[in-house]
């Protein structure tokens, strides 16, 4: 443990979570808590919850929740540790130094390393695009690509010059080494030649930077045909493409002003849209939208506007952009273009009046996909009609809300000339076609809904009822660490944990004893913060609580042994097919053990 669970403890204390809170949000009291528009997602009424009691906030639309430093982590996009460090300044506490250089432990230590070493490079190349001779060539493509000094500046470009030996130059002059820059990305290693070279050279270099402005990765573009076109930053501990948004900085705030995400495929188009007006305007870079960016999204806007271009490839990362967002509830359009164009060079053709028209008209995506579909096919025939329905139809099935999807089955109806009945027939069917999978998964849905229930109930009764502590860990002897859902077996190991050491099972101790626990891995740590926040506040009143619980835990205990005796049939079962003697033998008398209490 880094910081010291005693001096996280202090900062907490030291900071009410009220009086934090409303230095951002307008708080309004009502009875015992705080209420607030959320400030994670958009909404009309207030259902965003700060219980100064418990010291925690917690927010009913959205799911958002946790402790002070939680809130300041989600609210300004900062690690844990920036956030305590953030707090501790406020309440003028000083962080004893060796949790401060503890804290900065190798990885950290490194991550800081590279972050200084990308600036520096972004930096260099930077100052070669402005004024080194030898960039003459880059400064003419700059200007026939119409970028914009204010462009140049606001995205940094800059330039590699054509030697392979420019980063040496920098390790040099400042003293980091060779193997840093490999692992940022920035040099690599010939084994032909036995010399460090460097990975960019003679291109145009176009930063990436992480929500806080921060560089961690590069894309560099050649000059006219050379292959590849563009060569970027290998995956590093900074950069993973799959999760970054290009531009997302400069974004962020025009998109929240103007509540629309609008999302282009590359780096000229961003910046080219930036430059006409759209400062909304972030990149997915060569690949399509995936899981990874559809987090991301709902913290800025509920609105997409994809624009992709519109070659082969575009449609086809438009389509699977589509297909991750159906499982989200982000309204999603698609603006088409003509053919071979894409936003930088429409832009530069049209002018921001037409690109912006074609943004607010954007087609919803059951129309483009069924555009899609029917492109080239001819649906007057039965054929067409079929393949239309048969690529229109898994679609509509996926997708989440069924006010869309009835929208949907009309629209298809009206582009293939169907009557909507028989194509919710059909879409019933396939949904039938698949019964045997189903069924299955059913099952163990239903065995596993009812633990996970049990689970959460026993946690949230512990919570609410911390004396029932010893009738559930001493008296009945819960298994914990059996515990099938990961967050509320980490939250009940923790109130076992108190509970041991003899502290108050509380919100706030429970808070902070995750918080030193998992301070490293913060999605666990905010997965577990919203937990315990929406139980604490869930309202729920037992009459009989330690009745209750004793219940539970028998139920519990049932609902596990079905379990085991379920597995147990079946080993016995694939060890026979398997003619594994010895194996069912031993099955066979376990499952006789507990056979008597099941039927
Ligand atoms: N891309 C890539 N590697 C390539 C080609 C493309 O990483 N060899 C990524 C880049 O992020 C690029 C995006 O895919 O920005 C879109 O590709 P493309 O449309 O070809 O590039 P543009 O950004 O439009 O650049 P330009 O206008 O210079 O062609
Ligand atoms: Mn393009």
């Amino acid at each position: 443990m880094a910081v010291p669970e005693y001096v996280i403890e202090q900062i907490r204390n030291s900071n009410d979570i009220v009086s934090v809170i409303s230095e951002h949000i307008i708080l309004k009291k009502t009875g015992a808590n705080h209420k607030a528009i959320c400030p994670f997602h958009k909404e009309k009424t207030p259902s965003f919850v700060v219980s100064p009691e418990k010291q925690i906030f917690h927010c009913f639309g959205c799911g958002e929740g946790g402790n002070v430093f939680s809130f300041i982590m989600k609210y300004e996009n900062i690690s844990f540790f920036e956030a305590l460090k953030k707090l501790a300044d406020r309440a003028g506490i000083v962080l004893p130094e060796d949790a401060v250089s503890k804290q900065q432990d190798k990885s950290r230590d490194e991550k800081k390393l590279l972050y200084e070493i990308n600036r520096c490079a972004a930096d260099y190349y930077k100052e070669c695009l402005q004024n080194s001779p030898s960039a003459k060539i880059a400064r003419e493509y700059v200007k026939k690509r119409k970028l914009t000094r204010q462009i140049i500046d606001k995205f940094d470009i800059g330039y590699a010059p054509s030697t392979s030996c420019e980063m040496l130059k920098l390790i040099k002059e400042k003293g980091y080494s060779k193997e840093l820059f490999k692992k940022a990305g920035l040099m690599v290693f010939s084994e032909k030649s036995g010399k460090w070279i460097d990975k960019f050279y003679n291109r145009i270099m176009f930063p990436i930077t992480d929500n806080e402005g921060r560089v961690i990765a590069f894309g560099a573009r050649a000059f006219d045909d050379a292959v590849p076109k563009y060569l970027n930053s290998p995956d590093t501990p900074l950069f993973n493409k799959s999760k970054v948004l290009y531009g997302l900085n400069l974004a962020k705030k025009p998109i929240r002003e103007k509540s629309r995400m609008i999302v282009v495929e590359g780096y000229m188009d961003v910046m080219t849209a930036h430059q006409y007006g759209f400062e909304n305007t972030v990149a997915t870079l060569g690949t399509a939208l995936t899981e990874e960016h559809a987090r991301i999204i709902p913290r800025y806007t509920e609105k997409v506007s994809i624009v992709y271009d519109s070659d082969a490839a575009g449609v086809n990362a438009t389509l699977r952009g589509i297909g991750v967002l159906l499982d989200t509830n982000l309204s999603v359009t698609v603006s088409v273009f003509p053919d071979g164009s894409d936003p930088d060079s429409f832009l530069h053709s049209r002018g921001s009046d037409e690109f912006f028209k074609r943004i607010e008209n954007g087609m919803e995506i059951v129309d483009y996909k069924i555009k899609i579909a029917s492109d080239g096919v001819d649906i007057n025939t039965t054929g067409g009609k079929i393949s239309v329905a048969s690529q229109v139809l898994p679609f509509l099935e996926r997708l989440k809300n069924e006010i869309y999807q009835e929208e949907g089955i009309k629209k298809l109806s009206g582009a293939i000339k169907i009557p909507a009945h028989v194509l919710k027939e059909e879409l019933k069917r396939s949904r039938k076609s698949r019964p045997a999978l189903k069924s299955r998964f059913e099952k163990i849905n239903r065995q596993n809904i009812a633990e996970l229930k049990l689970e959460n109930n026993l946690v949230l009764i512990l919570l609410k009822y911390p004396e029932l502590a010893p009738i559930i860990f001493d008296e009945k002897k819960l298994p914990v660490d059996e515990f099938n859902n990961n967050n509320l077996s980490i939250i009940m190991s923790v109130i076992l944990q108190l509970h041991e050491q003899a502290k108050p099972v509380e919100a706030k101790n429970i808070m902070n004893l995750v918080c030193s626990r998992y301070e490293k891995d913060e999605s666990i740590l905010e997965e577990i913060n919203k937990t315990v926040s929406s139980l604490y506040l869930a309202k729920i009143e037992y009459r009989n609580p330690e009745k209750t619980a004793r219940i539970l835990i028998d139920d519990y205990n049932a609902v596990k042994s079905k379990k085991k005796y379920d597995e147990l049939k079946k080993a016995v079962v694939m060890s026979l097919v398997n003619g594994d003697r010895k194996k069912s033998k031993e099955f066979v008398e376990q499952y006789k053990l507990i056979k008597g209490t099941h039927n």
